[in-house]
């Protein structure tokens, strides 16, 4: 755990999934390996770079060089930046764009970006010709530890985020811990919420790494290929073995179901990114578990202290603009579909690294935890 891999070797993490395996390629400088990478599982395919206009502007031309040197023919196809990308239009427009290339059943899509153009693209090859293979090549830190790897695809509807979509798994991961260097900062801190998150939900030691080395991850030495390796063998080894989240895959969502109701309430903008909520409804999950008497309120306060030390919001009150009520936010809960035959389903905590899924919290628990929140906020 502790000891640090050198900086040139790619770390190579096996997705274990029987027929559709995978691997996920990890190091500074792997994106000039991927048609070498692509050459090899699929000789003579032809590929189509799905990517956002802000990504193209930084990698894009990097990624067609890396494919054509390895005599890898490819078209791009590029879409607006941003959580509006993942929509019916832009999905269609997508799907057009990849027949119009004239991908085949034996061809590849690769997704260029980050989380929005991972579930957009992919989801866009489960579809074209009833399912076309995919190469995900993440962009932003939340991508490369989180959304790239798993195969959860999709787009968002009126109705809610990522209510459309399909299980279809890439067969190849490249993750260039280098593209991170162009990320906002904001950007790259609100994808480090999900790198704690592992630490968080399942490895103790992880997390006191973290603590001693984040600034190293930050500052993108061997630590940052080593972070994102320990979050992907953890991501890997969950979805081995929970591939359609029947159970443990849910532990995943530690912060989330607090976390998204903030995001929602903030109205999925610029306010709140999705990490940035994603922290601070970490810190409720751990308060709330403390409220609960698992674990200590020093447990509870050394993760938030984390989190918070990183920059990220971890109280209520950190949250730009008007505070919304326990009620909207109860309300946001059950919409998100958390509520299940009147019981809300909360990933909770027995310490650091030990989280649990706990299926039967009472609705009016939770709403008395966020008014006591609100009310100290
Ligand atoms: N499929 C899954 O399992 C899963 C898991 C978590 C999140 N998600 C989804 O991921 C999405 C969020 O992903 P995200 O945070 O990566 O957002 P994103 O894809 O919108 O990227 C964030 C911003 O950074 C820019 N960007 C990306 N890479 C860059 C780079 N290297 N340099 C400079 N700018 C760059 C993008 O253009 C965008 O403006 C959400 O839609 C969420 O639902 C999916
Ligand atoms: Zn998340």
């Amino acid at each position: 755990m502790t000891a640090q891999p050198r900086a040139s070797e790619p770390i190579v993490v096996p997705v274990a999934l029987g027929a559709r395996a995978y691997d996920i390629v990890i190091g500074r400088g792997v994106l000039g390996s991927l048609g070498q990478h692509i050459k090899a599982l699929r000789p003579g395919a032809r590929t189509a770079i799905v990517t956002d206009q802000t990504v193209a502007k930084h990698h894009l031309a990097a990624a067609e060089v890396a494919l054509k040197s390895a005599g890898v023919e490819c078209t791009a196809i590029r879409v607006p930046p941003g959580e509006g990308s993942k929509s019916y239009a832009t999905f269609d427009g997508v799907c057009e764009a990849i027949l119009d290339s004239r991908i085949e059943r034996g061809d590849l899509v690769i997704a260029l970006g980050g989380g929005v153009i991972g579930d957009l693209a992919g989801f866009a090859a489960s579809c074209v010709r009833r399912g076309v293979d995919y190469v995900q090549v993440p962009t932003t830190l939340l991508a490369q530890v989180d959304s790239s790897v798993g195969g959860k695809t999709g787009i968002n509807s009126p109705h809610g985020k990522n209510l459309i979509g399909a299980f279809h798994q890439p067969v190849l991961v490249i993750a260039d811990t280098a593209l991170l260097d162009t990320l906002p900062k904001r950007e790259f801190r609100a994808g480090y919420a999900e790198v704690a998150k592992y630490g968080l939900l399942g490895d103790a030691a992880f997390f006191s790494w973290l603590e001693a080395n984040w600034q190293d991850v930050f500052a993108g030495g061997p630590a940052r290929e080593h972070a994102i390796a320990v979050c992907c063998r953890a991501k890997a080894g969950i979805v081995a073995r929970d591939e359609l989240e029947t159970g443990e895959r849910a532990l995943l969502n530690l912060g989330h179901t607090f976390g998204h109701a903030f995001e929602a309430a903030a109205g999925f903008s610029d306010r709140l990114l999705h990490g940035e909520a994603v922290a601070l409804g970490m810190a409720l999950a751990f308060d709330f578990s403390a409220r609960r008497k698992l674990i200590s309120p020093d447990d509870a306060a050394r993760a938030g202290a984390h989190l918070a030390a990183v920059g990220l919001p971890t109280h209520i009150n950190d949250v730009p603009g008007a505070m919304p009520s326990a009620d909207r936010l109860m309300d946001l809960i059950v919409q998100d579909k958390k509520v299940k035959r009147g019981q809300l389903t909360l990933i909770l905590v027995r310490g650091i690294g030990k989280a649990f899924v706990e299926n039967n919290v009472d609705p009016a628990e939770a709403r008395a935890f966020l008014t006591e929140k609100l009310a100290s906020a």
